[in-house]
């Protein structure tokens, strides 16, 4: 078989990118290793800045995020017991987020994809990636007992963190920097009305929490657990007495409870891989970087690397310019070490931790106090939160 760009996964990355090449007429192929249920199985953060929200209107997909989508002006932040409004949309001069989840952006571009007669094969065995420091890069898969060979002009390696394509690339050309924090994020889906109408952000003794949503009946919370604790420790009465403990009188009143649809424990990292681009082969996405999930940049991130990523194909295709694709590295790490930087702050100010003794706990609630007090304090995490312009300083 022979393709423009094969990309490997189908994560939100490489369907977006997918659905971005489609739309520019570039051939692309799709090779993932899981069935299409499985990717959709998984449950991930769901706040979408407008950067993201354009990109997917861009690749013509947006229409039912906009129906279905909730839109956020602003988030709660909760410590001392006490809960204090960040105004996003005041701070930032009228910039909002889009509460909308990551599974159904995933099912979107699915539909799409699948509408368009688009090539993706699921369920491949054995992925590995050829000659990208050639001109004749090849990708290699297994199917139904067969090996199969696709030629493509370029690997787009959308195969997330635990992917061949970073995998692939020699000792000593890439440079791994990397946090593991000392805590898990337990959630849980149910489908029981949110607490309050935006997100509520929770520094307590007790540890995090973070009431999120997905809709006006469903809701998704999170509690900051021990990395040792396992999910099946967890009965739903357990999850719910705990988040109680960790809200505000307001809060604890108007919880509802109900039986969890989803309940799981996920680790939290900071992780960044340099270059992004090896020869013919290009990272992007969870490939390429991990955020912890405080402040939900994950998504946003892979979007607008798989902007830059199509744009710099595009322009090879279209002007037989390599402008785009020789720059795509450092464009992307730009906006990339922003956004790690704003999640671990974040992770770090919410997050209890024990071992920095009282001490710890004081300077945590003198920031937070700075940060709800303060118009430059405020500011700064609103915009973060909302998300940077596409290319800010360059
Ligand atoms: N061959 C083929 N496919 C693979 C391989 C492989 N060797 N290894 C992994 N994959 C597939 C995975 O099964 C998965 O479906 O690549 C896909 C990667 O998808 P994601 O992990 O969702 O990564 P990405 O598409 O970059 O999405 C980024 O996911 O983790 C969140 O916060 C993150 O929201 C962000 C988003
Ligand atoms: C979510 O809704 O899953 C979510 C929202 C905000 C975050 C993280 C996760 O910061």
């Amino acid at each position: 078989m022979r393709t423009q760009v094969a990309i490997i996964g189908a994560g939100p990355s490489g369907l977006l990118l997918g659905q971005l090449l489609h739309k520019a007429g570039i051939d692309a192929v799709i090779v993932e290793r899981q069935s299409g249920d499985y990717v959709l199985g998984r449950i991930r953060a769901g706040v979408l800045e407008q950067v993201c929200i354009d990109l997917l209107d861009e690749a013509g997909i947006g229409q039912r995020m906009h129906q279905e989508g909730l839109v956020h002006g602003g988030f709660d932040m909760l410590f001392k017991g006490e809960r204090h409004r960040i105004d996003m949309n005041r701070l930032t001069g009228g910039k909002n987020v889009m509460v909308y989840g990551q599974t159904e952006v995933t099912r979107d571009l699915m539909d799409a994809r699948q509408a368009a007669g688009l090539t993706t094969i699921y369920e491949a065995g054995k992925v590995s990636v050829h000659g990208f420091d050639t001109n004749k890069p090849r990708v290699r898969y297994e199917k139904d007992g067969q090996t199969h060979e696709i030629e493509c002009d370029f690997i787009a390696g959308c195969d997330g963190f635990h992917g061949v394509c970073r995998a692939s690339v020699p000792d000593g050309a890439v440079s791994e920097y990397e946090k593991i924090y000392p805590f898990g994020w337990l959630g849980v889906l149910s489908e029981t009305p949110p607490v309050h109408h935006e997100l509520i952000y929770v520094n307590s003794t007790r540890g995090f929490a973070l009431c999120s949503q997905r809709s006006a009946t469903r809701s998704r919370y999170y509690l900051q657990v021990p990395l040792t604790d396992k999910v099946e420790a967890w009965s739903d009465d357990a999850f719910w007495n705990e988040l109680r403990l960790r809200l505000d009188a307001g809060g604890r009143d108007k919880l509802v409870t109900g039986p969890s649809i989803e309940k799981s424990i996920a680790p939290l990292r900071s992780f960044v891989a340099e270059p992004m681009r090896f020869g013919r082969m290009f990272l992007a996405g969870d490939a390429a970087h991990i955020v912890p999930p405080t402040g939900a940049k994950g998504l946003n991130l892979a979007a607008t690397d798989v902007k830059y990523l199509s744009g710099a194909f595009i322009e090879f295709y279209a002007e037989k310019s390599e402008a785009g694709i020789d720059t795509y590295s450092e464009r992307c790490l730009k906006r990339i070490w922003r956004a790690e930087r704003f999640s671990w702050w974040f992770t770090s100010l919410m997050h209890h931790f024990p071992e920095n003794g009282p001490i710890g706990q004081k300077l945590q609630d003198a920031e937070l106090d700075y940060i709800v007090h303060s118009e430059t304090g405020a500011r700064s995490v609103a915009e973060n939160y909302v998300g940077l312009p596409l290319d800010f300083g360059t």
